[in-house]
């Protein structure tokens, strides 16, 4: 046997923030077990959650093999007794910590609804030019269309105020303008006249569980990881 046979490729290591249901956690969790994996080489080795009662860290339990996870709550993280002063800033430092602390490869934001600091970005890329760990997040709206939260509702009421023609997902790099970073991928979604916003959010749901994984792909491979 060569030695190569013996020594498989290292995994590369996605590691998730959520927030909520986590059905593109899922999507990216399915994409590394599927076959063949839509994400080769690759597993989600932990999930960090800012709401202890997300559903995505149900999934995570439910997963074979089960994916270890952390939960950091702002609010928790402000209430607890400490000997320094517990501020949003700190908090962010702790996250950061937190999520060097699993040996991400790629982090991926997939409906993380905690707007991240410039401190958090500071330490998660201390130095220019040092190699940045990539920090990819997923945003349903068109690069700076409706930019924050509630972008699927936003969208439809100016779609039916004739401001827009329709509406998207990206995958785009995390910097410190909130869902302002350089586009990996996006897509656009049509808006029909007349429909729900359900409708349209479960389109919309749709797109994003294509897209987060083709854009963790394309950052792995732009990396050389797969
Ligand atoms: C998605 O629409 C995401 O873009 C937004 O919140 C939703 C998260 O969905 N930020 P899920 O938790 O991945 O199911």
């Amino acid at each position: 046997m060569s030695s190569s046979d013996s020594n498989p490729p290292k995994l590369n290591r996605i590691v998730v923030l959520i927030s909520g249901g986590g059905s593109n956690l899922q999507a990216l969790i399915d994409s590394t077990l599927s076959t063949p994996p839509a994400l080769p080489n690759s597993h989600i080795a932990h999930v960090i959650s800012n709401r202890s009662k997300a559903y995505g860290l149900t999934r995570c339990s439910l997963s074979s093999p089960p994916i270890p996870t952390s939960i950091l709550n702002l609010k928790t993280y402000l209430s607890q007794p400490s000997s320094t002063p517990r501020t949003r800033e700190t908090y962010d430092i702790e996250l950061a910590s937190l999520v060097l602390s699993t040996s991400p490869d790629l982090i991926i934001l997939a409906g993380f609804m905690h707007i991240l600091s410039p401190t958090f970005l500071a330490l998660l890329h201390p130095q220019p030019d040092s190699p940045k760990i990539p920090i990819i997040n997923l945003h349903p709206a068109l690069p700076g269309a409706f930019d924050g939260a509630n972008a699927i509702p936003r969208a439809l009421d100016a779609f039916e105020k004739g401001e827009v023609k329709g509406t998207g997902v990206m995958v785009h790099r995390v910097v410190e303008e909130v869902d302002g970073g350089e586009p990996i991928l996006v897509r656009e979604v049509e808006i029909v006249k007349g429909e729900k916003l359900e409708t349209l959010e479960e389109r919309i749901h749709k797109v994003e569980h294509e897209i987060i994984v083709e854009g963790a792909r394309r950052v792995l491979k732009e990396m050389g990881r797969i």
